[in-house]
């Protein structure tokens, strides 16, 4: 299969494409600064403009659209803009190209978040449930429109609502352990928030399988353990081998840090792997135990 990237240069890229290189799959990237001397041929594209090099659709069976500025950032009333526009501008733009010029593309299967959940403590979310009615939610419900929208020119779309990603390379892992390393590692506010972690190996395994498998539908992309955040840093300090002494980091700190961006480190949401186990995706790491293991 020849397979396209949007944002292919990003953390999730970077496996996914290394993944489908070793199944011996061509891999092309579309970025907004593409580099000559990558060992992937990357095209350019400037979504926030709706522009696009033609090239980068030839021969293309399966697009997998990750494009979209980070979150992990503070939300000032610009940036959330920039939050959405990159993501519906991405989304539009291929649309866009995609009806206008001769393609075989027949398959795209889109990154959306678990975000898209309403805060709980108690629920376990299922692709079933309705979103919730915070920014996270709303960026996640505009995302998923920009890419159902793709299956009006015949092409069959698939969307995985991501949790954390755990990664060596970057990420929400990168940054909790700065503070465990250093033996400062504590729950963020009463600790109590699930965290719908995966492994970023486990991640990639299921965008493949759902594009080698061209199966269409709605997938949550977590592990099947969910976690509280007070039991996850108990575990992160018992893998490092550090103390877990530190105080609860109060709630109102973070929300001075981070602003209206803390919603990332408070939101609670359960959320069930179950749709793609019983699509026949078998996880690696089910055990949070054994991701960090790996990956520490
Ligand atoms: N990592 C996680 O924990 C997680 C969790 C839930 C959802 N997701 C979503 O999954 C997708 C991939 O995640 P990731 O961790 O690989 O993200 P990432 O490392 O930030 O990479 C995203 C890529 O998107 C492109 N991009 C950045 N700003 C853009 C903009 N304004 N307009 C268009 N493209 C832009 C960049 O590629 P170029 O510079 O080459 O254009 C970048 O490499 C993202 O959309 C992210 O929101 C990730």
């Amino acid at each position: 299969m020849k397979i396209l990237i949007t944002g292919g240069t990003g953390l999730l890229g970077g496996e996914i494409s290394k993944q489908l290189l070793a199944k011996g799959h061509q891999v092309v990237f579309l970025s907004r600064n593409p580099k000559k001397d990558s060992a992937i041929r990357q095209f350019k594209w400037l979504p926030e403009k709706g522009d696009l090099d033609v090239e980068a659709l030839q021969g293309v069976d399966c697009i997998i659209n990750l494009a979209g500025s980070k979150i992990n950032h503070r939300w000032t009333n610009e940036y959330k803009k920039q939050i959405i526009n990159s993501r519906t501008d991405s989304l539009n733009t291929l649309y866009k190209f995609l009806d206008k010029e001769k393609n075989q593309v027949k398959f795209l299967i889109s990154a959306s978040a678990v975000g898209y959940y309403p805060h709980s403590f108690s629920k376990n979310y299922t692709e079933e449930d309705a979103p919730g009615d915070s920014f996270l939610s709303d960026v996640c419900e505009r995302w998923e429109a920009a890419a159902l929208k793709i299956n009006e020119l015949n092409i069959k779309t698939s969307i995985i609502r991501i949790g954390i990603v755990l990664s060596k390379n970057g990420g929400a892992l990168k940054e909790m352990l700065k503070p465990f390393k250093l033996g400062l590692g504590s729950p963020l506010a009463n600790g109590e928030q699930w965290m719908p972690w995966i492994h970023i190996q486990d991640l990639s395994r299921i965008f493949i399988f759902i594009a080698e498998h061209e199966i269409q539908g709605i997938f949550n992309g977590v592990s099947p353990e969910g976690i509280r955040n007070k039991d996850f840093s108990k575990l992160l300090a018992k893998v490092l081998g550090k103390p877990y002494f530190a105080p609860n980091v109060p709630k109102l700190a973070l929300k001075i840090i981070m602003g209206e961006s803390a919603a990332i480190a408070l939101h609670s949401t359960k959320v069930s792997s179950e749709k793609i186990q019983k699509a026949g995706f078998e996880f690696k790491f089910e055990k949070l135990e054994t991701a960090l293991k790996e990956l520490i």
